[in-house]
């Protein structure tokens, strides 16, 4: 939808705008999306967002890994400016809301307040976070991380991707790379008055409570951790199984009692990724690589759920005569979300605005620029199944658009 023109209750910007999108990316096989960073797709993605800011007049900034904003910043907005935005890759075969929902719904939300006649007072930032996801580096929100300084280029630019491209190298492919050894872009965090990041709920508390649109509290503390198990390669067939020095027995067992240990305390606990060397069939392994992801209510848990698993994998690769390392390769620290930002956008002054407070166990950028300082709040759109990370991750167009309308809503209170 083009400036001028009237907002007809949204469903033709918005779905013009997903339609667009649904394309790019997209598995014929699974219909779920691969939208990695730095890959065509991602790179269509990319070119799609500066045409969308182009269309609007909005001035597009970006980095020199591929972070973008769009600036709607009109005469007489000055001073700290307000972001929105989220961000365009996806997981291995994901769904299309996690992360496009925000940034669809942001270039909507102006499109509503232009409509609305609101002249902000501060300048509105429509930004995309690239690796939000890690699905390719593996290390989460690796966008805003480097753009925060939470991570630095000179520890990043070594990271090395399944095929074992390095980051740098990736970057140069995609006729990107930061200029000099620094990744920070400092006014990004350091001018921001607030960051409202809307998302596609990963869960069903929205669905419970029949509400299409909820308000984040906070993130739970989350990390990645790496699991090297080396045993000894040996014939399937010949050798007898009291004399095996077996990996993938050492991993089985421990991803048998991640579950379990995350089951009694109440927390999570997943091995989705998994290599074996040399992953042949009549071989007892060499090696096997496993990546455990962990999330709890509280740091402290979070640290024992981890020591947990841990003692047992030792445990057991005592018996099996294997050595094991686990190695944190992303820890994200507990986040709580500005509570006076939360309260005013879970209670506004109409009707429409009262939205419940939900936590989170999922990691977003919001997480980190909270992190930075930046007074940060979330809003999630209603999930009918709760299904995310997914071909089959969904929302329904109306609930989409009550959350363009509490956007906007909150975009505009943070601009009058
Ligand atoms: C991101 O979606 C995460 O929680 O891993
Ligand atoms: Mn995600
Ligand atoms: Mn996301």
């Amino acid at each position: 939808m083009g400036a001028g023109e009237e907002w007809t209750g949204g469903v033709s910007g918005f779905e013009e705008m997903w339609r667009a999108l649904a394309p790019v990316g997209r598995s014929g096989e699974s219909g779920g999306y691969f939208r990695q960073p730095w890959t065509a797709a991602e790179g269509e993605l990319r070119a799609w967002f500066a045409e969308q800011a182009a269309a609007r007049g909005l001035t597009l900034e970006t980095d020199g890994l591929g972070n973008a904003v769009a600036w709607w910043r009109p005469e007489g907005a000055t001073g700290r400016h307000v972001l929105t935005g989220s961000h365009l890759d996806s997981v291995l075969d994901g769904g299309a809301f996690d992360g496009p929902l925000g940034v669809v719904s942001a270039l909507a939300a102006v499109d509503l307040l232009r409509d609305r006649g609101h002249t902000p007072t501060r300048p509105i930032g429509i930004a995309v976070f690239v690796e939000e996801e890690g699905s390719r580096f593996g290390r989460a929100c690796l966008g805003s991380r480097l753009v925060t300084g939470a991570t630095t280029w000179a520890a990043a630019r070594e990271l090395r991707d399944r095929d074992g491209v390095r980051l740098d190298d990736a970057l140069a492919a995609a006729d990107l790379g930061p200029t000099g050894d620094d990744a920070r872009w400092p006014s990004l965090t350091d001018d921001a008055h607030a960051f409202v990041e809307l998302h596609v709920e990963q869960g069903r508390h929205l669905v419970d409570l029949g509400e299409p649109v909820g308000v984040a509290s906070g993130i739970w503390p989350h990390g990645r951790y790496r699991l090297d198990v080396v045993g000894e390669a040996n014939h399937a067939g010949t050798t007898r199984m009291e004399d095996r020095h077996d990996p993938m027995l050492t991993y089985a067992m421990t991803a048998l009692a991640a579950a379990k240990q995350a089951r009694l305390a109440g927390q999570r606990a997943t091995f989705g990724r998994v290599e074996v060397t040399p992953n042949g069939t009549n071989a007892v392994p060499s090696r096997v690589t496993a990546w455990l992801d962990a999330r709890a209510d509280s740091e402290a848990a979070l640290e024992a759920l981890v020591a947990d698993i841990a003692r047992q994998a030792t445990d057991r690769a005592g018996r099996d005569g294997t050595t094991l390392t686990l190695t944190a390769e992303s820890v994200s620290a507990e986040v709580r979300f500005d509570p006076d930002l939360a309260a005013r956008i879970a209670a506004g002054d109409d009707a429409r605005a009262d939205w419940p407070l939900l936590p989170t166990q999922a990691g977003h950028d919001a997480g980190i620029l909270s992190a930075a300082g930046v007074p940060t709040a979330m809003l999630f759109v209603r999930n009918p199944t709760g299904i995310s990370h997914s071909p089959a991750e969904h929302a329904e167009t109306a609930d989409c658009l009550a959350g363009v309308e509490a956007l906007a809503d909150t975009l505009a209170r943070l601009t009058t």
